[in-house]
């Protein structure tokens, strides 16, 4: 459930008309709901609340906006970090380091070494090579690094092939088979604290079958560590569940259902348990709303450009991904167009022979559910500024994070060298 409405026949956030955010701050802009984002943290957090004091750490890449990242530190969640700038980000928003776990299969020595000294809850490992390499770091800081290892169970996800992340094809985690082999060899390496393991096999995912096959597999390795005396705390079972993405999707399983079957499957790990939820906690608390600059004749359907590209949001261009498209003030009859950007490429598309409300020349219309994934990967492409971000809560609204000109804000003068060339 969002906090999307038509409120006087004009599509709101909350309480604040997206008409007044467009006129004030200009297209393209993401806008967020505060309510929604609480209330996924407070629907994932009902789910889990059966396990014993379950962690509950936001994957930051979904989106790191401050504003968000504040709004779901005061819900009393964790974070799930996978660069320095995002663990950075979790602390400024004020995640506590107990609640941080980092992942990522390529963590530096000088990013282990700022966790480390900042403090958290557990490297997340994907080799033994990293485990050599954080030992290295411990041992200088006079530290011990707690850890887990992330294993890859070999379990297709049944979602999109780029956000599968546990099958043998997929550069993520270590080979379920090999996980004792590895565990015994991260034993041995000094100043390291073995505590827990990990898995998450993809993002996006409509079913629980895949997922509880890859939790019973990580159950039996859990086994396998008890019987030769690991002391295991914590089993992170990662993010992956998936959202609504409108009408003709698929329907993912409910946060309560998961909940459910994460209780049944772990009921004698004894272990405390760790969720790494991302586009749960902030899909569908976000819009990307942006301006029809014209319609063009088209050979099959006409073409709707919008303001808005795939600088913006990628994910139709990345992965088919499908974005359910509302005009802010419906009700001028229904149309079949294809969705388009100004950018310089065909893959610069949103969708191709949409039926939708119509919307004419100068109209707003939202890209739903784009509150993970969408600012948090746009890009400057075409020389396009990043596009401004605007929070919701309520009645009231701020700017949280401005259009950015990156071409003018990372520019240098031209090496002398450069001057006067022929
Ligand atoms: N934990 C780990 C280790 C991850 O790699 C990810 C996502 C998550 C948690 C959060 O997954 P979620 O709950 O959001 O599904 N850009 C793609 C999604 C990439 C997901 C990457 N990893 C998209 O737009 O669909």
């Amino acid at each position: 459930m969002d906090h999307f409405d038509i409120i006087d026949g004009e599509l709101h956030s909350e309480q604040v008309s997206l008409e007044a955010i467009a006129e004030e701050v200009g297209t393209p802009v993401y806008v967020y709901s505060a309510a929604t984002l609480s209330r996924h943290a407070r629907v994932m957090k009902e789910a889990l609340a059966s396990l014993d004091d379950p962690l509950v750490a936001y994957a930051v890449k979904a989106n790191p906006n401050p504003a968000v990242l504040a709004i779901l530190a005061r819900e009393g969640l964790g974070a799930d970090i996978v660069s320095i700038g995002e663990y950075r980000a979790a602390r400024a928003a004020g995640m506590a380091p107990g609640d941080i776990l980092f992942s990522g299969v390529g963590k530096t020595a000088s990013e282990m070494a700022e966790a480390l000294e900042g403090g958290l809850l557990q490297f997340n490992l994907e080799s033994v090579q990293e485990a050599v390499t954080l030992s290295a770091v411990a041992r200088d800081l006079g530290k011990t690094a707690p850890v887990a290892l992330r294993i890859n169970p070999d379990v297709e996800a049944g979602t999109h092939a780029k956000i599968t992340t546990g099958t043998a094809d997929n550069k993520f985690g270590l080979p379920i088979g090999d996980a004792m082999d590895a565990f015994a060899m991260l034993r041995g390496l000094p100043n390291i604290d073995v505590t827990g393991v990990t898995v998450h096999i993809g993002s996006q995912l409509t079913s629980l079958e895949p997922l509880e096959t890859a939790f019973r597999a990580l159950g039996g390795l859990i086994d396998e560590l008890r019987r030769q005396d690991f002391a295991l705390r914590l089993a992170d079972l990662g993010g992956g569940l998936g959202v609504p993405y409108g009408p003709g999707q698929p329907e993912p399983p409910t946060p309560a259902d998961y909940g459910a079957m994460v209780g049944r499957v772990t009921a004698n790990w004894g272990l405390r348990l760790a969720f790494e939820p991302g586009r749960l906690i902030s899909g569908n608390a976000g819009v990307l709303l942006t301006r029809v600059v014209r319609i063009k004749p088209g050979e099959h359907h006409p073409w709707l450009i919008v303001d808005a590209a795939m600088n913006d949001l990628m994910r139709p261009a990345l992965y088919d991904a499908y974005h359910h498209i509302e005009v802010v003030r419906p009700g001028g009859g229904r149309m079949t167009v294809n969705v388009v950007g100004p950018v310089c490429e065909s893959g610069d598309t949103f969708a191709m022979a949409r039926e939708m409300d119509f919307a004419g020349e100068g109209e707003l219309v939202v890209f739903r559910t784009a509150g993970a994934y969408g600012a948090a990967m746009s890009s400057g492409y075409n020389s396009r500024p990043i596009t401004p971000e605007v929070l919701v809560d309520g009645d009231r609204w701020a700017l949280v994070r401005q259009r950015l000109d990156l071409a003018s804000a990372a520019a240098l003068p031209l090496p002398e060298w450069l001057h006067g060339r022929h």
